[in-house]
């Protein structure tokens, strides 16, 4: 393969429409290689901007901008970092020629979790938790009752556990309606689940090419409120629960089709594994591949958007501890006690230009002999990181031009006031 220089006729484009901190660590990987990275978000200054050639700021929901913005750019590759995009830009791009990763049709599978569930259950046969699709409350009570209690109810488009709630009987049903309704996104239709009593839940990363498909190890998690906050590899399995889940891997990836890493999300209870989701892009849980591997799963991504061999090592078992915001503010701090930077341990901070209450601002890698030893080293680190009580800024302005809080600096005194006063 024939790279160039980023910024020439020639340049290989890649376009990151989501520039979290998923993003950035995809963009520095590109950048290792030369490749030209324009970074798009729907706010400025988010991390992966900060390690781009280009930033660009739209509303990614609407069709026009994104198709706009694809046709000025002309990037190679276009890579959906986040759920919600214009899918119709993404057809349309694709229409006329663009390379989406892995493809329109996987993103638009995977960002509906009808539409993925559907897939997986009922076209590929895939073992999943019990199901129903519902759209209104009585619907809801029926469904809930006939999977029986507790239940699992979620808005078919959100992530990261908004709108998400777990009715168990059927008083909590009210509440879980009106918890669905309130999340963002499409909440018009909803998915109940059977809860499925796991042993535990795992993300296996998947990578594919034309050519190959690779496994990393399994991932182990533990979420709270929908979100991960502690991963670890390897998990330990069963060599036919493990065989199981390569399988499922293999089964959605081919069916998704395309190229590009993917976070393939299984439960596993005894030798059964049971299909809950796939994200077709880095999956949050696998920053530990940062520290586990020669080539994480962002460089793997990389790698199978270029087409090139996927081969990596596993370097050694390690955890990852997420970072929450417990404040909000427009000059977010991480406090950082020095202990933390181990010779064993990685502190990456993201840069994110607010933080808000719970949201995810860096992230703890450590390593260690056993996987077991490496998360209790994670959960024992994370707590060295601190954001620091804030004193001035309590919340967030409305106005954006307030955001750079330099900007809210009083102007500098000019020379002659400096020296004869104003
Ligand atoms: N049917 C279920 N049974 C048991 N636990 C579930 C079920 N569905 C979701 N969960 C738990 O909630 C977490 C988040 O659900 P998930 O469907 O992955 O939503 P998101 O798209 O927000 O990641 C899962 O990782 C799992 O821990
Ligand atoms: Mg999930």
């Amino acid at each position: 393969m024939q790279f160039s220089a980023p910024l020439k006729s020639d340049a290989i484009k890649i376009m990151l429409l989501g520039s979290g901190e998923l993003g950035k660590e995809v963009a520095i990987e590109a950048q290792r290689l030369g490749l030209e990275v324009i970074a798009v978000d729907r706010y400025p200054n988010a991390p992966a901007h900060q390690v781009a050639h280009e930033a660009h700021v739209i509303n990614m929901q609407d069709k026009a901008q994104v198709l706009d913005l694809i046709r000025r750019v002309r990037p190679d590759y276009i890579l959906p970092e986040i759920e919600a995009i214009s899918i119709d830009a993404l057809f349309e791009a694709e229409k006329e020629g663009f390379t989406v990763i892995p493809n329109a049709e996987a993103v638009n599978k995977t960002m509906n979790r009808k539409n993925i569930r559907r897939f997986a259950a009922e076209e590929l046969g895939l073992k999943t938790s019990a199901y129903r699709f519902v759209s209104t409350l009585e619907e809801l009570e029926k469904a809930a009752e006939e999977l029986g209690f507790p239940c699992v109810i979620k808005p078919v488009m959100s992530s990261s556990g908004h709108g998400q709630s777990i009715a168990h009987s059927a008083t909590d049903i009210q509440k879980s309606w009106e918890i669905a309704k309130e999340a963002r996104g499409d909440a018009s239709e909803l998915i109940v689940e059977e809860f499925v009593r796991f042993d535990y839940e795992i993300t296996l990363l998947t990578a594919r090419t034309e050519n190959e498909t690779v496994f990393c190890e399994p991932i182990g998690h533990e979420q709270k409120d929908g979100d991960y906050i502690f991963s670890w590899q390897p998990m330990p399995m069963s060599p036919t629960a493990l065989q199981k889940a390569k399988e499922i891997a293999k089964a959605v990836t081919d069916g998704l089709g395309g190229r590009g890493i993917f976070g393939v999300e299984l439960f596993v209870k005894g030798d059964e594994v049971y299909f809950s989701e796939v994200s077709p892009r880095p999956h949050d849980t696998g920053m530990v591949t940062l520290i586990t591997q020669s080539q994480s799963e962002f460089a793997l991504h990389l790698r199978a958007v270029l087409g090139l061999p996927l081969g990596f090592a596993f370097f050694t078992p390690g955890a990852s501890a997420a970072f929450k915001a417990t404040q909000e503010s427009v000059t977010p701090h991480v406090d950082v006690d020095p202990q933390a930077f181990g010779p064993d341990t990685f502190v990456r901070i993201f840069g994110k230009p607010e933080s808000h209450k719970g949201r995810r601002m860096a992230v703890l890698l450590t390593m260690a002999a056993s996987e077991k030893e490496a998360l209790q080293k994670a959960k024992e680190r994370i707590s060295l990181l601190r954001d620091t009580p804030q004193t001035t800024e309590k919340s967030v302005p409305e106005n954006p031009s307030e955001q750079d809080d330099r900007a809210k600096t009083p102007p500098q005194k000019s020379f002659f006031q400096r020296i004869f006063g104003a």
